[in-house]
């Protein structure tokens, strides 16, 4: 799927995409890459995010940084965002991406797995924002990009803590929007639909999804990866530069 908007604000952007290294995430590497910004990805995938960075070897910015972060363990996501800094600068646009949307049923929860899909749903984004939030001050910009999902939006059923997490992560959005707000710093979430990601292929989509998508979606098409990542672009660019604290749904009129 091409890339059409060129966002000269872009250029030369440091630009930090968590779960770059598949689905969506691999998308938003692509397309910053695209860009002439220089993106660095976290991702606990090696090969698949090795071969992300091989894709983009040539990248008008250069090669995107990928570094191997389990964004469950704070301190490593601490010390990945400080060794991008180290390396590239100040990261002047996070894209919190990263996500796992495992199935699971109410009664499968005890108080681990609670933690668990917390901590990969949603606690990385608080603390990958503390993490550049200083940096974004002192420049007096930034631009934050969470995640959400239609998931809980449409009542979908079969996981419901990352249902909760999703709903947390336009609350946080839109709280942190106001905080970081005086401070030039845009934070927005995206919510994606249905999107057509190798994971969701293998799956999850059959012919009974393409058939529920069809009936709910008001357009015909599928949402890919790309268009969540052109959602991000602009959204990172200056053409946005009074949209905050909201958010950006894609995904073909299903919610
Ligand atoms: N695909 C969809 O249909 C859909 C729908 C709604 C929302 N979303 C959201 O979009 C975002 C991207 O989803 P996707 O479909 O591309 O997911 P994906 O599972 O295809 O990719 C997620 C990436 O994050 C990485 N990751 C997972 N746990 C990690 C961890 N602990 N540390 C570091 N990296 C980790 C994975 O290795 C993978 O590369 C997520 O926030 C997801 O909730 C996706």
């Amino acid at each position: 799927m091409p890339q059409n908007s060129i966002h000269p604000s872009l250029k030369d952007k440091l630009v930090l995409i968590t779960g770059g290294g598949s689905g969506i995430g691999a998308s938003h590497v692509a397309a910053f890459c695209a860009q002439g910004a220089r993106v660095a990805f976290f991702d606990i995938a090696r090969e698949a995010s090795e071969a992300v960075v091989a894709k983009n070897a040539d990248a008008p910015g250069g090669a995107p940084l990928f570094l191997e972060v389990d964004l469950t363990d704070i301190p490593a996501l601490r010390a990945g965002i400080e060794a991008v800094r180290d390396r590239l600068g100040e990261i002047e646009v996070l894209v919190n991406n990263a996500a796992d949307d495992t199935r699971h049923t109410l009664d499968d929860v005890d108080e681990a797995y609670f933690e668990d899909r917390i901590a990969v749903n949603l606690r990385h984004m608080v603390f990958a924002a503390q993490a550049v939030a200083p940096g974004m001050r002192a420049r007096g910009s930034g631009v934050i990009i969470n995640t959400g999902s239609i998931t809980w939006h449409a009542a979908f059923g079969g996981l419901p803590l990352y249902a909760m997490a999703k709903a947390g992560v336009e609350g946080l959005s839109r709280s942190l929007a106001r905080e970081l707000g005086p401070d030039n710093i845009r934070v927005n979430c995206i919510i994606p639909g249905w999107v057509m990601t190798e994971r969701q292929l293998t799956l999850w989509v059959d012919d009974a999804a393409r058939a529920k998508i069809k009936q709910m979606q008001c357009l015909p098409g599928l949402v890919q990866p790309e268009d969540i990542a052109n959602m991000a672009t602009w959204l990172a660019s200056d053409d946005s530069r009074m949209c905050t604290s909201q958010i950006f749904v894609v995904d073909g009129g299903w919610i």
